[in-house]
Formats: structure tokens, C-alpha cells, sequence
């Protein structure tokens, strides 16, 4: 496996013309977006999009999203392109938006799981931008990560979670907006948000002028990636393997915790804690001396941070990871969605 390190605002075209002619001869290519890290293929070739589905140890009933440089190539993808996609690509491309729209034959039955339509985003990063039009057609990418494993927002969570699976990491920084993209259906008769994101139902609302449904979360966690107790045991080796349990309790429950920590203190285990009040660790009764972080007061802020904070606490080697839940808001709904994932995978 291969880093390189390119400047997040204009990147080397050296190294984008080594990313592009790797994925041309089908090899996988994890590149930074505004989002999360990718794991990129040639997203027309069902050959190199299998290799995704290995890398990863996907089940191949997820199907994956199709990265492209702007509008025009997204609908070279669709055989429909509703008004709904029209105007949401405009408000939102590139940006944390994925489409999900009735698929062209231009599309392998891999990339979609046999379904007839597929996801589609222009992401907004510039490295990512610059690989799109260099490689000059669309590109395949889930988060690059191992199945159950935490979305990675820096190149070293790659490395740690995908080591010698991927040919090629494009080092562009920490990811700015930190959790995965919105994900929208458009083929039905109403806009149903999938998996929620930065770009929030209010905001897709106030574009449409329409009411947008979310469907149920507890039936999706990425369509199993969250699924408690689904993490394949005696996997080759692990760089990174959570540990830690993850506890999420609501500001009005810190007192609730007492009894529970205190018992996990008396055992000799160690906690860290993701807090959103100052008083919060002391009210839940969390030990002198364990590892406290202070997240911040904004969704924004919490959103860039949080896989970075989860994946630390967790390697620090403590037992519990106790976060204070963020407001139950609509700005904040994305954040909460990924905290009760997060409780079930580590
Ligand atoms: O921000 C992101 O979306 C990142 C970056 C790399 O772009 N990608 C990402 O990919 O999170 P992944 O594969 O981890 O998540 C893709 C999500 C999954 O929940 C998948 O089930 C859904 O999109 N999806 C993909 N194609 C779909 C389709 N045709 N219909 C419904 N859901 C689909
Ligand atoms: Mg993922």
C-alpha cells in the first residue's frame, strides 16, 4: 500500500494522475471527501467494484454510491431525472447529498445490489473533485473502513482499518464535514431521507417546498453494518479493533449512571467520556483521572470531530466510552443516528 500526501486545496496533479491510472487498470484507491474517506473503484467495471465489496468485507447486499465530477455525468447514471433531482443537485452539489435514482444500464448490478436504481453525489472536495475529472468517469466508494468498522476521517484510520487492502491512500487532511453524506430516495412519490446527514430535512424541505420523509433508523444501521454481535470473528490481523462498549445516556440521565460507573470502577476498568456540559461527567459520578473530552456546543463542530474522538477513546484501551447525548433537535438528528450506531459496533 502507497500514501501520498497532497495539499487538500490544490492538489498535485502527479499524484491525482497516479490515483486516476490505478483505478483505470481496476485497483482501489481510497481518497479523501468533505464527508469521510472513500474507497474508490471504477464504478462501471463490476470487476474492480468486487474488489470493494472484498476490501471491505462487505455484505454484497449493500449496495454502494457512485462519485461523479458534476450534474451532467450523475445523469448519464439515471434512466429519470425528476425535478426533485434537478433541484436538490443545484442547491446542494457538490456537498454531503447523495441521490437515489432509477439506474441507467450503464450501471453494474454489483454496485446496486441487483436493484434498479442507484446512489449518486458530486462530492465537494477538492481532491476528490480533481480525481473525478482526471479519472473522467464515475467512481464507486463506501467509506473506507472494514465492515462494522468506524467511517474513517483522517488517512490513518484507513491505513489502521484497511492496511495492504488498498492500492493507493490520497492523504488530503482531516475530513471537514466528518460524518457520512445525506442519503434521499427520489424514486418514489415523495423525497424519503434513507440515512440522515449534515444536510438536514429542514434544509431539504425549504428547497423542495414539500414535506420529506425519514424512514425508520431502527431498521436501517446501514443496512446491518451496526448490527450488534455481526462483526466476523477470527478476521485476518486487526490494526484497530474497538473494545470499548459504548454507554449513550441523555444529559437529564447523568445522575442514572452512578451506580454503573462506580461498579465499573470497583472492578479496576477505566472510562472515557464524550461530554457536551461541563458538569455532566461530574454529575454521572465518572472517576477522578479518566479521559474526559468536551465536545462542542455546535452540530457542525461535534460532526468534524466525532469519529476521530470515538476512534481515540477506544484505542486508548478503556472499557466504557460514556457520551452525553446531544440535544433531540432536528440540526442534531444525523449526529444522534450515528452515536447509537457507534453504541452498537464498538
Ligand atoms: O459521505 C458518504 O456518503 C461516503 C463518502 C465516501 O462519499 N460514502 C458512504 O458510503 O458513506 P457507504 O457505502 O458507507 O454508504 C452508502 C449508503 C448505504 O447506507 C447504502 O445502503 C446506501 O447508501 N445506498 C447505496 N445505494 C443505494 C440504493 N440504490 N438504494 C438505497 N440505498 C442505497
Ligand atoms: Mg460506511
Amino acid at each position: 500500500m502507497e500514501v501520498i500526501v497532497v495539499s487538500a486545496e490544490s492538489p498535485d496533479q502527479a499524484a491525482i494522475k497516479r490515483a486516476a491510472q490505478l483505478l483505470r487498470s481496476g485497483r482501489l484507491v481510497a481518497f479523501p471527501t468533505e464527508t469521510v474517506y472513500g474507497l474508490g473503484a471504477s464504478g462501471l467495471s463490476e470487476a474492480a467494484v468486487a474488489r470493494i465489496y472484498k476490501a471491505k468485507g462487505r455484505p454484497a447486499w449493500n449496495p454502494v454510491i457512485q462519485h461523479v465530477a458534476d450534474t451532467e455525468a450523475a445523469m448519464s447514471l439515471t434512466a429519470e431525472w425528476p425535478r426533485t433531482a434537478d433541484i436538490l443537485a443545484r442547491h446542494f452539489w457538490p456537498g454531503p447529498l447523495t441521490l437515489v435514482l432509477r439506474k441507467s444500464a450503464a450501471v453494474p448490478d454489483i454496485a446496486t445490489a441487483g436493484m434498479d436504481s442507484t446512489a449518486i453525489r458530486v462530492p465537494a472536495h477538492p481532491v476528490a473533485l480533481a480525481l473525478l475529472r482526471e479519472f473522467g468517469a464515475p467512481v464507486a466508494a463506501p467509506s473506507a473502513n472494514r465492515f462494522t468498522q468506524l467511517s474513517p476521517t483522517t488517512a490513518q484510520h484507513v491505513v489502521e482499518s484497511l492496511g495492504e487492502r488498498v492500492d493507493l491512500i490520497l492523504d488530503g487532511g482531516p475530513c471537514s464535514v466528518g460524518i457520512e453524506s445525506t442519503v434521499v430516495d427520489l424514486t418514489g412519490p415523495r423525497v424519503v431521507i434513507l440515512r440522515p446527514g449534515m444536510v438536514s430535512r429542514a434544509a431539504l424541505e425549504s428547497v423542495l417546498g414539500e414535506e420529506v420523509g425519514v424512514k425508520d433508523s431502527r431498521l436501517k444501521l446501514d443496512a446491518g453494518e451496526g448490527a450488534a454481535g455481526a462483526r466476523s470473528p477470527g478476521q485476518a490481523v486487526r490494526h484497530y479493533s474497538p473494545n470499548a462498549e459504548t454507554w449513550l445516556a441523555e444529559t437529564g440521565e447523568a445522575r442514572e449512571m452512578k451506580n454503573s460507573l462506580a461498579a465499573l470502577a470497583k472492578s479496576g476498568k477505566r472510562v472515557a467520556v464524550l461530554a457536551r456540559s461541563a458538569e455532566f461527567p461530574e454529575r454521572a459520578g465518572v472517576p477522578e483521572g479518566s479521559r474526559v473530552v468536551l465536545m462542542p456546543d455546535t452540530p457542525e463542530e461535534y460532526a468534524r470531530m466525532i469519529y476521530a474522538e470515538l476512534h481515540d477513546a477506544d484505542v486508548s484501551g478503556v472499557h466504557v466510552i460514556l457520551i452525553e447525548n446531544p440535544p433531540t433537535t432536528g440540526e442534531w438528528d444525523a449526529i444522534r443516528d450515528r452515536l447509537s450506531r457507534a453504541a452498537a459496533i464498538l
